[in-house]
């Protein structure tokens, strides 16, 4: 007999839809992945790196050419100047990123706040390194901080509080504003934050995204995570960041060098010659995606859902309750991808407690215009 570590944990939705969609040959708008090309520049200078011999381990804290250009990019976009040596690691993935953090700082016993509706692997991450977390829901309908739930969920034992903006799965953004709340209202505390801004560049209606590594007081207890395949097309390459003060990223290191101690070499010697080369890629991905967005939500207008255009991610929710009310948001994910062709994610699975009622699901907008176009006939006709 076999005493799981994670007893509940199975295999995840994002998996079992889209096999669900290949079995079925749906249109796959469930997880979150580009269905177009990465930047021709970008795969070819992957060849060439491993023509040229660039196959093999690089250092543990990531390739400083990369390193130099992750923040450039930073100052670039949020004005702060980080340490290239000792405040950027790159680690193979955010969730990587995440589960190090994690690991790093959190005791058995320690609790950690997470937002619901959250990503699915701070949990697990949390119960593996004995930890237990605390659920704290966003607002129903503007997926916003509740101040008077989170100071209410803190504890002698909280030790961290992740946030994500902006928000995976509903695109809502976190406003300087709250930031401030959250830092007056931890300010005495031993907590540490995690911010997963792996969708930074995602933004959109000309809002700037605001960032943790902008936020003085804030930055000094915390990791900011992000991703290279999110905002450079390629999801499966598996390579991201994480920025945090000195003592932290110290902490990080301990356990990245024997999570994974690198990240995979080509890959990065390829995102670092394309950032040099196209600064500009990161500027016109706001434009860039929310072109789709408006694309899929025009296309969705004659439909039965109903949505309000998401502010960042490439997700976007809409809420079926005129549809089929009688079926609960896993139901309706599942009915969808079989009776019409389209694969998307219920939503009550980034809950601990899903709100009664609720009836939606998000669609991703990652996709070429004929899948959106394909998509959108077959959600006008449900
Ligand atoms: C909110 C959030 N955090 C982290 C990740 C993981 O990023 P990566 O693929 O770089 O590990 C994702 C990917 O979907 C995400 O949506």
């Amino acid at each position: 007999m076999i005493t799981s570590k994670l007893p509940n944990v199975g295999i995840t939705i994002f998996t079992q839809m889209s096999q669900l969609a290949a079995q079925t040959g749906a249109l796959n708008l469930s997880q979150g992945f580009p269905d177009f090309d990465a930047p021709r520049a970008l795969c070819d200078a992957v060849g060439r790196h491993i023509s040229n011999g660039h196959n093999q381990y690089s250092p543990m804290t990531g390739l400083p050419v990369l390193r130099q250009q992750v923040a450039a990019k930073i100052a670039r976009s949020y004005g702060v100047q980080v340490d290239v040596d000792t405040e950027v690691t790159v680690t193979p993935g955010a969730t990587e990123a995440i589960f190090c953090a994690i690991q790093a700082v959190i005791h058995s016993g320690d609790e950690v706040i997470v937002f619901d509706p959250a990503y699915d692997s701070y949990e697990p991450s949390v119960e593996l390194a004995g930890g237990r977390c605390v659920h704290v829901q966003l607002g129903l309908n503007d997926f916003s901080i509740d101040f008077d739930k989170l100071a209410q969920a803190l504890s002698p034992r909280t030790r961290m509080i992740i946030l994500n903006s902006p928000h995976n799965p509903s695109g809502a953004l976190i406003s300087r504003a709250e930031l401030d709340q959250l830092a007056a209202l931890i300010r005495d505390r031993d907590i540490y934050v995690i911010s997963d801004e792996v969708y930074e560049h995602l933004v959109y209606d000309g809002v700037p995204h605001v960032s943790v590594l902008a936020h003085e007081e804030l930055y000094q207890r915390a990791f900011v995570v992000s991703s290279f395949g999110k905002t450079y097309h390629v999801t499966g390459w598996k390579t991201g960041y994480v920025v945090a003060p000195p003592a932290l990223t110290a902490e990080l290191r301990k356990v990245h060098q024997y999570v994974n101690f690198c990240g995979v070499t080509p890959l990065q010697y390829a995102l670092a010659d394309f950032m040099a080369e196209h600064p500009e890629h990161v500027e016109e991905l706001p434009g860039f995606y929310q072109a789709k967005r408006d694309l899929f939500c025009d296309l969705l207008a004659p439909s039965r859902f109903s949505f309000t255009r998401v502010s960042g991610t490439y997700f976007q929710l809409v809420d079926y309750s005129q549809i089929r009310p009688d079926l609960n948001d896993v139901e309706m994910a599942l009915w969808m991808t079989r009776e019409h062709g389209v694969a998307s994610i219920p939503i009550s699975v980034f809950y601990q407690t899903p709100p009664e009622g609720q009836r939606l699901i998000r669609l991703c907008f990652a996709k070429r215009e004929e899948t959106l176009r394909e998509a959108a006939e077959k959600l006008c006709v449900i």
